[in-house]
């Protein structure tokens, strides 16, 4: 148990407060057409594309490693690609791509990463990419995912502007409004327009939510990119009145292994991820102060919720 709680304190550190560390921005240099690997890659929607001619010669891209089989941090970093792709708006399939590669060509055909695509309302500027195991590998490679295996893959995605070979390595566990900065300003003529009129431009994209209690600290950085409390179903359910309509003991199992529940066919679990194919709830390695706190501030908000509207204004 000491074991359990030990690696679930590690995970969440991992991911939550040590992001820092790999967050801070590390100058890949500059990388051209000779050093892009020109590898055909295939869409979500089954179109033979080239990694250099088509998809970054010319185009700012965000590009992610990921696995739609992932069952721990890889669906919440590619919930904050979602994220990112919201704030980016419009610039998003114009001048702004967004590409998540599949670290398990094997599985993740076209149609499994199209519904995968789907699960995190993708729009048509973010491209879900397979090929060939041994293309996948000299990619990976080439923009520096160098893991060992697909569970410990890093979680570092690579921005990059295809026009001027500016690469810079950053983390999706970064603030999304700063991401969707990093690859505005990856275009020299927004830096210029920027640096002109300081402070303005995108100024409400950091904002950093006003955190009063510690369930919602944690909420806002490992749950909200995927649920909602009663703004209806996102990537996953609105978890508004959750805490009533569930046991206790279900949800805490479930919130710290959502994988056991699966594999152990609990009937409500099996239910749920039927109900949002495409994407499930991954095992964030939540120890049981985590849940506990969590579970206190979903209370907190659905009882703000049933109170009269001023109420539930006062909470971001
Ligand atoms: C990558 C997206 C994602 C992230 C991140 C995520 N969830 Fe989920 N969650 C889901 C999906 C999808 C389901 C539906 C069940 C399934 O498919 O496994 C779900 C189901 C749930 C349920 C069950 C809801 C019900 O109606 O019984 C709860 C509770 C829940 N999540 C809480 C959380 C909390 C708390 C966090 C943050 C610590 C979190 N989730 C993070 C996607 C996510």
């Amino acid at each position: 148990m000491r074991d359990t709680l030990h690696a679930s304190c590690f995970t969440i550190c991992a991911l939550l407060l040590c992001a820092a560390l790999f967050a801070a921005p590390a100058s890949a240099g500059n990388w051209g057409a000779s050093y892009i690997p020109n590898v055909p890659l295939v869409t979500q929607d089954g179109q033979t594309v080239r990694l250099y001619d088509d998809l970054i010669k010319n185009k700012i891209v965000l590009i992610n490693f990921m696995y739609a089989g992932c069952k721990q941090v890889c669906p919440l970093a590619t919930a904050r690609m979602a994220q990112v792709q919201k704030e980016l708006g419009d610039h998003v399939g114009r001048d702004i791509f967004l590409y998540s590669i599949t670290l398990d060509p094997e599985h993740d055909t076209p149609e499994v990463l199209k519904k995968h695509a789907e699960a995190f309302h993708a729009g048509p500027g973010w491209l879900f990419l397979t090929g060939t195991p041994d293309d996948i590998a000299i990619v990976r490679y080439k923009l520096g995912e160098r893991s060992k295996s697909l569970t410990e893959h890093n979680n570092g995605v690579m921005a990059g502007n295809g026009a001027t070979g500016e690469w810079e390595r950053t983390s999706l566990f970064e603030d999304t409004g700063k991401l969707a900065l990093v690859l505005l300003n990856m275009d020299p003529a927004f830096r210029a327009k920027r640096g002109s009129q300081p402070g303005t431009a995108y100024a409400e994209m950091t904002a950093i939510p006003y955190v009063s209690q510690a369930g919602q600290a944690l909420f806002v950085k490992a749950c909200s990119s995927c649920h909602t409390i009663g703004q209806g179903d996102h990537v996953g359910p609105d978890l508004q009145g959750v805490t009533s309509r569930r046991d206790r003991a279900w949800l805490s199992q479930f919130l710290q292994a959502p994988n056991l529940m699966r594999a152990k066919k609990d009937p409500i679990a099996v239910a749920l991820s039927a109900k949002f194919p495409g994407v499930l709830m991954p095992n964030l390695g939540l120890s049981e102060t985590d849940v506990g706190d969590l579970l206190a501030y979903l209370d907190m908000r659905t009882a703000r919720l049933a109170a009269p509207a001023h109420a539930e204004a006062k909470v971001p």
